[in-house]
């Protein structure tokens, strides 16, 4: 099993913060961003990582993290995406990497509370599909949004304006090496992007999708009110943690 940080994009959301740095380079209380998704497959026993990144200070994730020496790894592979192309674009500049590989995918500006090793394990056990985790929200409209019967998902929709249920898909997708096939046959949504929502309902049209709920706090980091919150968690569990 392989490991996959998107960290591209340029994060216009939260200008002016990224005029002159990338998104997942902002402190998240007491260390960068790309800390934690590392971490979170670090945890999860995985220790062949790519980070894809984009922009101009993609020279900086490899001052900032070198080969993953303080995360105990021996090697971290880097790859450059070009322009704002999508979630999809950057995963699908990983085949090579891959090769053939089931990968767990993770957006760099998704943080969670817990470890997400349970889920990676079942997926290690999943002889092939994919594997989504969703996560109820009070905010479903700015996510992808799962609907469900039962436990199974039926439908996702990338930011629907009235959405059939509050579990947004976060952004922590796994993957057996379908998945690029898939990419090379996307088309750019309306924001000109190719959605990695489109990969997940390819999954779900061949019945190959599964899903878990994700256990503990998600946020993801993309505005300033959640890149706030994001801060306040982490320092809480940070907190709870010292005791
Ligand atoms: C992306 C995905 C969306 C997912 C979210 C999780 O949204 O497109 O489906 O729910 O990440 O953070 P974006 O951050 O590109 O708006």
């Amino acid at each position: 099993m392989k490991g996959i940080i998107l960290a591209g994009g340029l994060g216009k959301r939260l200008e002016p913060l990224t005029r002159i740095t990338n998104k997942h380079l902002l402190p998240v209380y007491n260390k960068p961003m790309i800390y934690y998704p590392l971490e979170a497959l670090v945890d999860a026993e995985i220790s062949e990582i790519m980070i894809v990144t984009g922009g101009n200070n993609a020279g900086d994730f490899l001052r900032l993290l070198g080969n993953g020496r303080d995360f105990g790894l021996k090697h971290i592979d880097y790859t450059y995406q070009r322009g704002e192309g999508g979630i999809a674009e950057a995963l699908g500049l990983c085949e090579h990497f891959a090769d053939k590989d089931k990968i767990v995918v993770i957006l760099g500006d998704n943080l969670i509370e817990k470890s997400i090793k349970k889920y990676v394990d079942k997926f290690r056990k999943q002889d092939k599909g994919a594997r989504i985790l969703i996560k109820k929200v009070k905010d479903p409209e700015r996510f992808g949004v799962a609907e469900l019967c039962g436990n199974r998902v039926v439908s996702i929709k990338e930011k629907p304006k009235k959405p059939k249920s509050e579990y947004a898909v976060t952004g922590i997708y796994m993957y057996d090496s379908y998945v690029f096939d898939v990419i090379k046959t996307l088309k750019p949504s309306e924001r000109g992007e190719l959605e990695i929502t489109d990969v997940n309902n390819a999954y779900l049209k061949r019945d190959d999708l599964y899903c878990d709920i994700l256990d503990g706090w998600w946020t993801d980091c993309g505005t300033h009110e959640s890149l706030l919150h994001a801060n306040n968690l982490v320092e809480k569990k940070y907190r709870k943690n010292k005791k």
